[in-house]
């Protein structure tokens, strides 16, 4: 059936993925890629499909609601794939009131357009929004956040998430909009903007810099490689029941300093360097504020009912992670630069 779905921020790291995913497996979807081209955002990302024929970019901001209500009533979007967001924690501890604008307005705008469209004419019409494991808040050395653990949000960024993840359920109970949400754990792989820690690490080991690791590392994450969140999202947008949440995760948790270690023995094969070259690097820096301790998904719910599972292990994704910033290089240094260069200064100074 042919549909017209919208797709935010698809430029920049997830984004880009699910964009990708959806043009080439849909050709029958026309798809919109909405995108303010932040510092996070980069056309770069998309050009194998850019001159694809299902496929328009769409430069603008979801904070802007006069833009975003014309656009909505021109095109009629069937469904609405909402993934533009300030997505970086340490930027949301200096900058709090850019990740509420961004994160809880944009997405309020999208959702009153929505709603507007289409007002009680909901059939085959879904809201998705994408989300993460972050708004539970943390966890201590045990347990799993299931879809029905409670909100905790500890970060500006995590607490900007948990309000638009809110906003989202209101629309649902309150206009009848037929919704999903999704709640994933890290995402790493091609394209990530290097201010997270895997490609920072990696492009500070390629160019031997200090690889500086928050208060003594033992913070805990669940991994997943991003081709496979972008499978997820593919099968809840189109087999997911409305209302419901999905947490998405890779089964797979890991002490920061023990991915710090495991990605310098993998680095210094693949760059042909001396065992132990790249954990001399290693640099302990002073803790982010309000750092979560652990996070950890049960993805049983997604497992179980459609079926999805992470189709590659930590180190089979995280070697095609770097195999990918070693063939790359130019993709990084043209974002290593500018603004981007005034960023790192200030928070690692
Ligand atoms: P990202 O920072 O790489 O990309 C965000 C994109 O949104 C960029 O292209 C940016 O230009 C765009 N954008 C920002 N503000 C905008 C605005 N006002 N209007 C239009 N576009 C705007 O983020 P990401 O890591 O790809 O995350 C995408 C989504 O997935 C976010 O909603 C994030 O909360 C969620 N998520 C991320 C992770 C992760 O590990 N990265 C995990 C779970 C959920
Ligand atoms: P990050 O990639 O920023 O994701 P999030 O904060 O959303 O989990 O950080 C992942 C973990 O790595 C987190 O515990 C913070 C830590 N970290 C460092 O130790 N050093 C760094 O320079 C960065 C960016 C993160």
């Amino acid at each position: 059936m042919s549909k017209k779905i919208l797709i935010t921020g698809g430029a920049g790291f997830i984004g880009s993925h699910v964009v990708r995913l959806f043009v080439n497996t849909y050709p029958e979807y026309q798809i919109y890629n909405l995108d303010a081209l932040t510092y996070a955002g980069n056309l770069e990302n998309l050009t194998d499909i850019e001159n694809a024929s299902n496929y328009t970019f769409l430069k603008g901001d979801i904070t802007d609601e006069s833009y975003i209500n014309d656009l909505f009533e021109k095109n009629q979007f069937d469904g609405v794939i909402h993934l533009a967001a300030e997505s970086h924690v340490d930027r949301s501890i200096t900058d709090p009131l850019a990740f509420a604008k961004t994160n809880i307005l944009g997405t309020m705008i999208l959702l009153n357009a929505f709603k507007n469209l289409w007002q009680d004419q909901w059939q085959d019409k879904l809201f998705y929004h994408v989300s993460t494991d972050e708004v539970y808040g943390t966890l201590g050395e045990t347990g799993l956040f299931t879809e029905t653990t409670s909100y905790d949000p500890n970060s500006p960024y995590s607490a900007s998430k948990a309000s638009s993840d809110h906003f989202v359920r209101a629309y649902g109970e309150t206009y009848g909009m037929p919704y999903v949400i999704s709640n994933c754990s890290n995402n790493y792989g091609a394209n990530q903007f290097p201010e997270k820690l895997i490609p920072l690490f990696i492009n500070n080991i390629i160019n031997n810099k200090a690889l500086p690791v928050y208060g003594d590392g033992k913070y805990t994450r669940d991994w997943l490689y991003v081709v496979d969140h972008a499978i997820a999202i593919d099968l809840v947008f189109h087999k997911g029941e409305n209302e419901e949440t999905y947490n998405i995760g890779g089964f797979n948790e890991w002490q920061n300093i023990d991915l710090i270690k495991l990605l310098c023995v993998q680095m210094d094969e693949k760059l042909g360097r001396g065992k132990g070259t790249s954990e001399q690097l290693i640099t302990y820096v002073k803790d982010r504020p309000g750092h979560d301790l652990r996070y950890a998904i049960d993805a049983s719910k997604i497992n179980q009912e459609l079926g999805w599972k992470p189709s590659v292990t930590f180190e089979q994704g995280l070697s095609k992670t770097i195999d990918w910033y070693l063939s790359n290089t130019v993709w990084m240094e043209r974002i290593v630069s500018g603004a981007y260069e005034d960023y790192y200064k200030k928070q690692y100074k």
